[in-house]
This record gives structure tokens, C-alpha cells and sequence, in this order.
């Protein structure tokens, strides 16, 4: 019995049913055992997945049979436009990075890394020693479990150079992935209607935590070397802000990294204007060739509010993160996360520490290095070989994606279409714009499954934006 084959019948009997008349019968199982050459387990097993999903049912003794839908009559939703009113400010759709598409796609939208670059031994015992822990049934305080404190503060504190007070644990507060956060430090920090400084292009989630938490996003332009801090400047006057967003380490979706400079005269900007630099680290864990050296590790008075995730490199079930922030700032943001969700679950909290503080992750760390490598270079290959009209501004030295600048003129909701029906899923650039998109960009993540598809899918990108500019 394998997972696949009992999801193909799945699949397949989707499809039988979507022609059939509702309350139809489906074949006997023996049929459905010869029909599809499978073992009677695999086909019971696609079974109970269809009846878990509430599609079909099965009456003893006389069959299995579709559910009929029973509504009596239509429902009318009507009264809810009256008492919902308009919305302040309509959020923008979900990212099209977070769709489940067909297994047998080409996939280089998704932001998360494949399965088989995660450490699911490690994740696996992890759980195991958690689930048979105190954490499985106590409540941790609200900041965090005190040894996972330790653990980020740790971490930050390792790059602090010497003459720089390193961050307390008592700084930290773990969070249930950084996204929540984001949300949580806007509120606090920005508040509604203030202007909020962020890189353009930037990461959806934070153009959509701005907008959940109603700050005015003021956009600052960002390049392969990061902003131009003279610039930066000239957006903190002229808006008033406090609170710059951005991404020093392998940008998503630029996959920039500042240099050492950047990060100092940021620094010395945001100081002087008596500001936040609110640092997303989301990639900490994915360099390739280079490390990532937070600007945090810079500041020891509370000017730079630092967001690390776990989610992407330990488990994407395990979503713990961290941020750590010091003086009244941390207060603001822990009262704003106490009136969101309390605590973070000890359990998850419990393995995530397992995972991080075994000799396997440095291991496994290495090993993820080597394969983002190999990865990357086949996809900018790929990319040079059949999607020469492409311009690829950098080759990123971490992070999971490639940013791709298309000619002028792209219609780049026909190009994500076309490629789509010929199997192929990329992400359109504008979803990064927090305001109009610089040009027609697009976002090819590495990380995703089956490696040895992305000449294929270069190939299909390559000839289906010959066909949209020709
Ligand atoms: C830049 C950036 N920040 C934050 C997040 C959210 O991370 P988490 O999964 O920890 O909520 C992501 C996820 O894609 C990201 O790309």
C-alpha cells in the first residue's frame, strides 16, 4: 500500500463523481480493487479519505454511496451585508504562494521547502520525547518556555561583536511563527493609520499584516545592495514614520543580502531618527555562500526589533519563531500578543528546542547548505538556458528563491495562466509591491519538489513568454 496510489484512486473518483448524479453508488470494492490494480487496503483507504471529506458515505450491507447535498433551499446570506458593513480597509487576497496544486506540477511558487529538506528524524524523535514530556500538558508562560528564550538569545548574543551589551533571554518572546508577529509588531509599534516604512518589493505577509493592522505603508526602494540610506532618510522625514520593516539577509523575493556597510549606515539612520528597524530574519537558517549577520547583533538599545522563524527549517507543523525586542517596546508587543493568543503551545515549544539543540541539526544544517546549493545552480541554469529574456539581477547568496526580471510589456497574468495550463506554477512578482510593481517580475522558489523538473519548467516559462511577447 502506498500513500500515492491510494491518492490516485482518490483523485480518480473525484472525478467519477463530479458526472454523477448525487446519491449515486459507487462500485464495490472488489471492482474498484480490479479496476485501479490495487490492494483491497489501498482502495479502503481511499475510501476513508472520502468519507472523511464528507463526499460519500457507506450503508452496510447495501453499498457505497455519494452524499447527496441536502439543502433545502438556498441559502440567503443576504442580511450579513447590512451588519457587516463596509470594511475600513479590504485586505489583499491571500498570496497565490500559499495554493495546494496538482502533486504532478511543476512547482516553483510555494515559499515553503520541500519535505525532504527538513530534518524529519530529528522532528520526528522530537515530538515523540515531547509528547512524553511535562510540555505535552502544562502551560508555559506567556513569553515562552525560559530554555527557548535562552536558546534565541543565545543565538543572537554569538554574533554580538565585543563592546555590545548581547540580548537576555528575558528579551525574547517565542511566537507561533513569525507572520503573527509581523501582525503583532505593527499594532504595537505602528499603530493604525501611521506610516510604516518598508523595502519595495517586500514579503507579502508583511504588506498584509500592515494592511490587517491598518499603519499606511510608505514604500522605500531596495536593490540587490539593500536601500539607499540616504534615502531611507528622506522617507523617515518626509512621512513622519518610526518603524522601518525590512529583510538585511537573503530578501524574500530578492534574495538580497546588505553588506556590511548598508547594515551600519541603516543602522546609524534609524538611530538618528529615533526609530525601529523591525529585522526579519526569516531565512537565518538557508545561507549558501555567505552567513547571515543580523543587524541586531549591532544594537543594544532597543532600536532594532528582531524576528527569527524555525518554521521553514525545522518543520513547517512546528511553527515557532521568536522575537526580541528590549525596553518598553517588548512590553507593548507581549500585551498585544497576550490579547491575540495568550502562550504558544508548550508542545510544539519543547520540540522545536529538541530539535535546534541536537549535534544532528548543525549536521543537518550542512547538508541543507549543499543541496540549496546544487539547487540554485540547476535553476539559474535552467533559467539561463531556455528563459533567456529573463534578467536575473543576483544571484542570491541564501535564502530559497530567484527573482527574475521579465522584459517590459510581459503580461504577466497571461504568462502565470499560460504556464499553469501546461503544468507549471510560478508566483508574479506584484504580490511584493506594496504599492505599483517596478516592472513585470517573477518569483521562481528553489526549494520545492522533484529538482530534476526545473530545466522542464524554465523550458515551458521560456516558451510561453516568447508566445506572450511575440
Ligand atoms: C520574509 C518572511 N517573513 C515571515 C514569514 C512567515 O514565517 P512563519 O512561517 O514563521 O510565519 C515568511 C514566510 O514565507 C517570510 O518569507
Amino acid at each position: 500500500m502506498s500513500n500515492d496510489s491510494s491518492s490516485r484512486i482518490v483523485a480518480h473518483l473525484k472525478s467519477w463523481m463530479a458526472n454523477a448524479a448525487p446519491g449515486a453508488k459507487l462500485p464495490s470494492t472488489r471492482s474498484l480493487v480490479a479496476q485501479y490494480q490495487a490492494s483491497p487496503v489501498t482502495v479502503q483507504k481511499a475510501l476513508q479519505a472520502l468519507t472523511a471529506q464528507g463526499l460519500i458515505e457507506s450503508r452496510p450491507g447495501v453499498g457505497t454511496f455519494m452524499r447527496a447535498v441536502r439543502t433545502a433551499r438556498p441559502s440567503d446570506y443576504g442580511w450579513q451585508t447590512a451588519a457587516l458593513r463596509s470594511p475600513l480597509a479590504a485586505l489583499p487576497p491571500a498570496s497565490s504562494t500559499m495554493r495546494n496544486v496538482p502533486q504532478d506540477a511543476i512547482s516553483f511558487h510555494s515559499g515553503y521547502p520541500a519535505r525532504e529538506l527538513l530534518p524529519e528524524r530529528l522532528v520526528r524523535a522530537a515530538l515523540t520525547r515531547a509528547a512524553r514530556g511535562d510540555a505535552a500538558l502544562s502551560r508555559p508562560p506567556a513569553a515562552g518556555m525560559p530554555e527557548l528564550q535562552s536558546w534565541f538569545a543565545h543565538e543572537l548574543g554569538a554574533s554580538t561583536p565585543a563592546g555590545t551589551t548581547p540580548p537576555n533571554p528575558s528579551d525574547v518572546v517565542v511566537l507561533p511563527g513569525s507572520q503573527s508577529g509581523l501582525s503583532s509588531i505593527f499594532s504595537a509599534l505602528v499603530g493604525r493609520g501611521q506610516p510604516l516604512l518598508m523595502e519595495s518589493p517586500s514579503y507579502w505577509g508583511a504588506i498584509l499584516a500592515a494592511a490587517q493592522a491598518g499603519v499606511r505603508v510608505v514604500p522605500v526602494p531596495t536593490g540587490p545592495d539593500g536601500p539607499d540610506p540616504g534615502e531611507l532618510a528622506r522617507a523617515f522625514e518626509e512621512s513622519g514614520a518610526r518603524v522601518f520593516y525590512a529583510q538585511p539577509n537573503y530578501a524574500n523575493p530578492t534574495g538580497a543580502q546588505w553588506p556590511a556597510e548598508t547594515r551600519e549606515k541603516v543602522l546609524d539612520v534609524v538611530r538618528a531618527k529615533g526609530a525601529f528597524l523591525v529585522e526579519d530574519d526569516w531565512a537565518h537558517d538557508f545561507g549558501i555562500s555567505s552567513i547571515p549577520v543580523p543587524v541586531a547583533s549591532r544594537d543594544d538599545s532597543g532600536h532594532v526589533v528582531y524576528l527569527r522563524s524555525l518554521t521553514k527549517s525545522v518543520s513547517t507543523s512546528i511553527r515557532v519563531a521568536a522575537l526580541i525586542a528590549r525596553g518598553p517596546a517588548r512590553e507593548r508587543i507581549l500585551a498585544d500578543r497576550a490579547a491575540e493568543s495568550m502562550y504558544v503551545s508548550g508542545l510544539l515549544q519543547a520540540a522545536a528546542l529538541d530539535v535546534v539543540t541536537q549535534p544532528g541539526w548543525q549536521t543537518h544544517l550542512r547538508s541543507l547548505r549543499h543541496q540549496l546549493e546544487s539547487r540554485r545552480e540547476l535553476l539559474v541554469t535552467s533559467v539561463r538556458e531556455h528563459i533567456p529574456q529573463a534578467h536575473i539581477e543576483q544571484v542570491p547568496k541564501g535564502g530559497l528563491n530567484l527573482w527574475l526580471r521579465l522584459p517590459d510589456g510581459t503580461d504577466l497574468q497571461r504568462l502565470a495562466r499560460d504556464c499553469e495550463a501546461a503544468g507549471v506554477i510560478i508566483a508574479r512578482g506584484d504580490e511584493w509591491f506594496p504599492a505599483e510593481p517596478a516592472g513585470p517580475f517573477i518569483r521562481l522558489n528553489f526549494s520545492g519538489t522533484n529538482p530534476g523538473a526545473f530545466p522542464e519548467g524554465a523550458r515551458i516559462i521560456g516558451q510561453m513568454l516568447e508566445r506572450n511577447l511575440g
